[in-house]
């Protein structure tokens, strides 16, 4: 009994536990008391258990925790930049129960607004990411494509893909060379990105468009979200930047729930990934005070990268950057983080990349200026089919960016936007 309840209230259950499996737990049980010649009444109580059981594993999402299942919908759902209507559909779905107007920019961008007085704070996280654009198709069936964000070349072959076409999603593969045939000096090389081609398993060019495909057509990495191996750690697609649209998703719902002294508006954008163009236009409507950008950051607790170049570690708190090539943040809104951080017993991981830029770039630029910093979620494996994430690091991201926003009242924002000597 004690097996199977634990087995119903693991949150690391991945959905791989089947009905059928705990039944065949139960008949397996059922046949050890039967040759212990267990009482009837216990025999009727496993089987009522088990069948409770298999009832609920039938449904995976039971067996985990909305935070859990909020991530793995946001990775798995595909949307590069420019096509975000996967991603925003869900932003949508998860913000309107709390905020008190939702709106759009003319890019896309969802725009959730939640107090109607105080110092406007804009809390921002990006839906798109890496992908491509079907470019041409042969007329032997195959597709080349147009990358969309910052790839790197190596990452592109021998992967699977979905194509967004007219008729829905087909899967496809980017075509790896068949080492047998390839000769000895190329076997090491790097192949670079416009030598690349899908497969989707058609014969020639009819077969294609039979599918629903065309040139322009979105694409989009196949990842399938994981937990890895019954750890905290999560595997998936587009952790840069779905953690962060996690991210503010729950703080929305526990500063509706909690109050906060200030107009939160929370901006999921479009296109962070091809010049951060949706934060732009969300931040020419939103007309923030403060901006904060949840993003994925980049962690070097890996083999054979070096601290100059990223300190974040995975588990070991929120980081937040004090320099990236795109933007600089506010010292006093630095001050006030790392003041919340230690009120709260919240960890923080400081760090400066120099081949980073992020939505907080476009905030600090509009409306006349605006302090603004990047808080992130540390990611191993960016802008690849397959990064890892730490739960820890994501729940107490959400602590810290609630506590810090409850702190930006007027007085307080007052004085981190003054710049009088
Ligand atoms: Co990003």
């Amino acid at each position: 009994m004690k097996s199977l309840q634990a087995l119903v209230d693991n949150p690391n259950l991945s959905g791989a536990y089947t009905g059928v499996q705990i039944s065949r737990n139960v008949i397996k049980s059922w046949r050890v008391m039967k040759t212990r010649n267990c009482s009837r009444k216990s025999l009727i109580t496993l089987c009522a258990l088990g069948f409770s059981a298999a009832g609920l594993a039938a449904a995976p999402a039971l067996s985990r925790d909305r935070v859990e299942t909020l991530l793995q919908s946001l990775a798995d759902a595909p949307g590069p930049s420019g096509y975000e209507e996967e991603v925003r559909a869900i932003m949508v779905r998860e913000l309107k129960p709390f905020a008190t107007h939702i709106s759009y920019d003319g890019l896309g961008s969802v725009i959730a607004q939640h107090g109607v007085s105080g110092p406007r704070v804009m809390l921002d996280a990006h839906m798109d990411e890496l992908g491509g654009i079907v470019r041409r198709i042969t007329p032997e069936g195959f597709l080349s494509m147009q990358m969309v964000g910052g790839w790197l070349d190596q990452a592109l072959l021998g992967q699977r893909w979905v194509i967004l076409g007219s008729k829905g999603t087909v899967h496809a593969v980017t075509g790896i060379r068949d080492i047998h045939v390839l000769p000895q000096d190329e076997r090491n090389k790097v192949f670079p990105r416009n030598d690349i081609f899908l497969d989707v398993g058609a014969k020639n060019a009819a077969e294609v468009a039979a599918l629903g495909i065309e040139a322009g057509d979105p694409v989009a990495p196949d990842a399938p979200f994981a937990v890895l191996n019954g750890s905290q750690r999560y595997l998936g697609k587009a952790w840069d930047d779905r953690a962060g649209c996690a991210v503010v998703i729950e703080v929305m719902r526990r500063l509706a729930a909690e109050g906060h002294p200030n107009i939160l508006i929370v901006a999921a954008t479009t296109q962070e990934e091809t010049g951060v163009r949706g934060a732009h236009t969300a931040a020419d409507v939103v007309h923030p005070d403060i901006g904060i950008a949840i993003e994925g950051g980049v962690a070097g607790d890996v083999p054979g990268a070096r601290p100059e170049e990223t300190q974040a570690r995975l588990g070991a708190g929120p980081g937040v950057f004090l320099y990236d090539s795109s933007e600089q943040p506010n010292r006093r809104l630095v001050g006030l983080i790392k003041e919340t951080g230690k009120a709260e017993k919240i960890p923080l991981q400081f760090d400066l990349v120099s081949g980073y830029g992020d939505d907080s770039s476009a905030i600090q630029a509009s409306n006349g200026g605006v302090p603004a910093v990047n808080i992130v979620v540390p990611v191993r494996y960016t802008h690849a089919h397959n990064g890892v994430m730490d739960r820890n690091d994501f729940d107490r991201t959400v602590d810290l960016v609630v506590a810090l926003i409850k702190r930006l009242d007027s007085a307080t924002v007052k004085r981190v936007r003054d710049f009088a000597p």
